[in-house]
């Protein structure tokens, strides 16, 4: 499973990308906003230092400005996917997009079946929220079960960028489930490389050589 950082904090993304774990990147508006930073700038400098695909999310809601905004994105690095939000004008801008050879990240899904919408209008890729789900009380990690399976019955290419995670069992569930991409927070993806036997036997084995070398 491919692992994306889900932030636009610069230091973050280079302190993640030097573990060499890091696949690509998505922002979204409000994790743009709490950098105070222009959205154009953020991309620029994220595709510079990930060898990967980079979202970046329309701040418009009728297909004319999406389709705009997507083609100002896409002229900012061959990388740049361009986000769109799961509504019927988003719909058209996707298919307006993928016309053009612009790549899709539809955003905000809480169904299978607007997965399965997104995926036909031309949708590189899809994100379904799973934390957001959970949060009122539904179960976030079926839709991803239930988009897996309807992607493999009729052999549809759009990956499945697991989004909204909250947790180390978001991953590992995602993974286990067979989703194409997980993008994290990065706080979420320090947790996973940590064990507490891990950090106890590199103790002993260090103590270990030093004691049979006195
Ligand atoms: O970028 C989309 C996303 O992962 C949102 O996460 O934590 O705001 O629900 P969250």
């Amino acid at each position: 499973m491919k692992l994306y950082a889900d932030t636009a904090n610069i230091n973050d993304i280079k302190r993640l990308n030097e573990l060499g774990i890091i696949d690509g990147v998505t922002t979204n508006p409000s994790l743009v906003a709490k950098e105070g930073r222009d959205y154009n700038e953020v991309i620029k400098e994220i595709c510079k230092i990930v060898n990967g695909p980079v979202s970046a999310e329309v701040l418009s809601i009728t297909t004319k400005e999406m389709v705009l905004d997507g083609i100002a994105y896409s002229k900012l690095h061959k990388n740049v996917v361009v986000k769109i939000p799961m509504t019927a004008e988003g719909l058209k801008a996707t298919k307006e997009l993928n016309g053009k050879g612009i790549k899709v990240n539809t955003t905000l899904i809480f169904t299978p079946l607007q997965a399965l919408l997104a995926a036909k209008a031309g949708a590189a890729y899809v994100s379904p929220f799973i934390g957001r789900l959970d949060d009122i009380s539904q179960d976030g990690m079926q839709i991803i079960q239930d988009i897996v399976e309807i992607f493999q019955n009729y052999e549809i290419t759009t990956e499945i960028i697991v989004a909204s995670v909250r947790n180390p069992l978001h991953i590992r569930d995602a993974a286990i489930i067979g989703a194409d991409i997980c993008t994290c927070p990065p706080n979420v993806l320090e947790q996973i490389i940590k064990h507490p036997l891990t950090d106890i036997g590199l103790k002993k084995f260090l103590e270990d050589w030093e004691k049979s070398r006195k």
